[in-house]
């Protein structure tokens, strides 16, 4: 019945009608709630979809009754806005989620923020960010969730089914929308919308199977990219957009340009004029052009003159009104009109972005046990971060305040070990070279047993546009870090920032360190939980963090070397500093030997692998098995290692646990060639889990 109500639709649309559902204008705030009419007046009541940052559910109802009442034909304005890890409640930025390892956190933070969402009168959120990124300078690494195409997919699996449900549709629920298609996190020396250079096989075998997942979970939308790929611009691009994403995945949604992706197709230099970039994009397969109103100005035009097709035109309508058939809005237009106290930060909300805090939490170092702290010790809590609340948010933090953030790390200290035993001083700004308040910083050290030095990023390090050079500490952070060294005192490092950092220099100088990323709204009180003891951290790294931001690219996936012992570099280590899926715990945990069902396969069969895992410390703790393949002779040279599973489980002191990988030999011996056709190859691989290996051969 879907099918026929566009068809009947479509029918009866003029070419006007047509063209401006495939546009995406702005709708700014609502600065005057007793009088919005002059903003709703603005606002064409045929237009497609509006990217609102009114964020008023009356607002929004306003101006979706000009579209249902003064519309010819009352077709629902799709209303998006970036909700990226949260709307009010912030969660932790999803590289932090990824570092939980735990899908079912995210899927749950996911469905929360679709409902406060879907209350503030959001249709659509511009999330997940699915983009492979192997350089942590690019600022948006904190957006997505990694360098690992397998993470990347489990996690776009889950925020999709957060925000839209199992099945499209249901109440409370929101369209998502997978970006950036694709590549972006290619981006050469991590600058932001610049060219990247991408073979065929490395698109298909690293940047795509995280937005094939997302597909198959039922992603309605796609983002396309600023980059452009190997020449081609990932918004003119007909091998990704129509060959790909609408043939060979069969996606009957649609996809929306970034923000002014088409008109930057000039700058790009594929197109003369607007009007040019208006049919390369049309015509590769982009649907709807957010923000810049090009497609409004050229699309009818360029159908007259025959240069784009009025069927293909057609073809667009639909997707963009299947995705509002399957989303509700032409049955529920409107939305409650609840107070912001009905809709936002509601305790449940707090509760799960509390625990993907914790979760996310990764115990770096941890020497002669300084941690946990004792509650009987003298701390001094130094850093720009130490009482901070505005960066604990990160990025792109939607509609977040900071007066909403729990606590600052002092605060939650605070509470947490309810003693006087806590000092401050800031010591130093985030950067700068005022070395001021070193003085002061170093008096309150030396009265205490252990300093806690809360250094890192500000939020607006990363994201869009926020790349870095290098990725150390600001100098002032670390020059800070040297003069309380020479007190002699145990020195616990706590991080907060947004993408991997280069700790060199400074790690030999603490005995412990902490990278509690930026939590969002549970501020401080989680990483105080961990200091105290209360919560065994349990998060693994999702992103390698090297020794020097010279190794970059550095992650643990490369493909192998031809000379594995001599490519070293001259100055420094070759390996990183810590590797991803690097955490520790405070407790131990001791793997046992792999064991297979058989360790002969044919096609077809089936094979199942474990591993017992015992808590050998005094405590329970959560730990994540990561199940590798290695591939070390294949037609096509692999990664030296693919992460294929993974799977997180508590585990009760003295108690052994096993953990299996049901292997699929397709799915996780197979892969893809240069066409994206997927194919396995007789003989051996190996299976690896930390330290253990075993082999099993794949024959004819
Ligand atoms: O969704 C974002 C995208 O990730 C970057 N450019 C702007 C878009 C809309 O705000």
């Amino acid at each position: 019945p879907i099918e026929k109500r566009i068809n009947d639709l479509v029918s009866q649309m003029t070419l006007k009608e047509k063209v401006m559902q495939l546009n995406q204008f702005l709708l700014g705030k609502n600065n005057n709630p007793n009088n919005m009419g002059g903003k709703v007046k603005r606002v064409p009541a045929e237009i497609g979809s509006l990217i609102y940052t009114g964020i008023d559910p009356v607002f929004r109802n306003a101006v979706q009754r000009k579209a249902m009442e003064e519309s010819r034909l009352g077709i629902p304005i799709i209303f998006g806005y970036d909700v990226i890890h949260g709307l009010k409640t912030v969660y932790s930025i999803p590289l932090a989620q990824a570092c939980s390892w735990n899908t079912e956190l995210t899927k749950s933070a996911s469905a929360m923020a679709a409902k406060e969402s879907k209350l503030s009168g959001i249709d659509w959120t511009f999330s997940p960010m699915v983009d492979v990124a192997r350089d942590p300078r690019w600022g948006r690494v904190a957006e997505g969730y990694g360098e690992d195409p397998y993470t990347n997919a489990q996690f776009a699996i889950a925020a999709v089914k957060g925000y839209q449900g199992d099945q499209f549709g249901g109440e409370f629920k929101i369209a998502a929308c997978l970006k950036h298609f694709v590549g972006y996190g290619a981006s050469e020396g991590g600058r932001d919308y610049v060219y990247t250079e991408i073979s065929k096989q490395t698109l298909w075998d690293t940047y795509l199977p995280s937005f094939e997942a997302g597909i198959d979970a039922g992603a309605a939308t796609v983002m396309s990219a600023f980059n452009d790929i190997s020449g081609v611009p990932a918004s003119s691009n007909h091998y990704t957009m129509t060959k790909i994403l609408k043939e060979k995945w069969q996606h009957d949604g649609f996809i929306v340009s970034d923000w002014g992706a088409v008109q930057q197709l000039v700058a790009q230099g594929v197109a003369e004029d607007k009007k040019e970039a208006v049919a390369k994009a049309f015509n590769a397969g982009l649907e709807m052009d957010m923000a810049d109103k090009v497609y409004k100005s050229y699309l009818e035009e360029l159908v007259n003159e025959g240069k784009v097709s009025l069927g293909n035109v057609d073809e667009a309508v639909k997707r963009v009104l299947r995705v509002k058939f399957k989303l509700g809005l032409f049955d529920h237009p409107y939305v409650p009109e609840l107070t912001d106290n009905e809709r936002y930060l509601l305790p449940e909300y707090l509760k799960i972005g509390e625990q993907i805090a914790e979760e996310s939490i990764v115990l770096l170092k941890n020497e002669n046990n300084t941690l946990p702290l004792a509650k009987s010790k003298k701390v001094a809590v130094i850093g720009p971060l130490a009482k901070d609340t505005e960066n604990l948010l990160g990025c792109w933090a939607g509609q977040g305040e900071v007066k909403d953030v729990a606590a600052s790390i002092y605060s939650a200290l605070e509470k947490e070990f309810k003693t006087n035993q806590l000092s401050y001083a800031k010591g130093c700004d985030f950067d700068g070279d005022d070395i001021g308040g070193f003085a002061e910083a170093s008096n309150i050290a030396q009265d205490a047993d252990v300093i806690l030095l809360c250094l890192g990023e500000k939020a607006r390090w990363t994201g869009e546009s926020s790349s870095r050079s290098t990725l150390s500490l600001p100098e002032i952070q670390e020059q800070l870090l040297f003069e309380l060294k020479k007190l002699g005192k145990p020195i616990v490092l706590v991080l907060s920032n947004g993408r991997p950092l280069e700790l060199n220099r400074i790690e030999p100088l603490c005995d412990a360190i902490v990278e509690m990323w930026q939590p969002g709204v549970a501020g401080g009180n989680p990483v105080a939980r961990v200091l105290s003891g209360r919560v065994n951290p349990s998060g693994k790294l999702a992103m390698t963090f090297p020794y020097s931001t010279g190794q970059i690219p550095i992650y643990y996936n490369m493909r192998q070397s031809a000379r594995p012992r001599f490519g070293k570099y001259q100055d420094i280590q070759t390996t990183p500093l810590y590797e991803f899926t690097y955490g520790l715990s405070y407790t131990t945990f001791e793997y046992g030997e792999l064991k297979a069902s058989v360790t002969q396969v044919k096609r077809g069969d089936k094979l199942s692998i474990q591993i017992p895992v015992t808590n050998t410390g005094k405590r329970e703790g959560m730990e994540t098995v990561h199940w590798f393949i290695s591939d070390p002779a294949s037609s096509i040279s692999r990664p030296l290692k693919e992460l294929k599973y993974f799977e997180k489980k508590n585990i009760k002191a003295g108690e052994t646990t096993v953990f299996s990988f049901d292997v699929d030999l397709e799915r996780d011996f197979g892969f893809v060639d240069d066409k994206g056709d997927r194919f396995m190859e007789s003989g051996i691989y190996n299976i690896l889990v930390k330290d253990k290996n075993i082999t099993i051969e794949l024959v004819d």
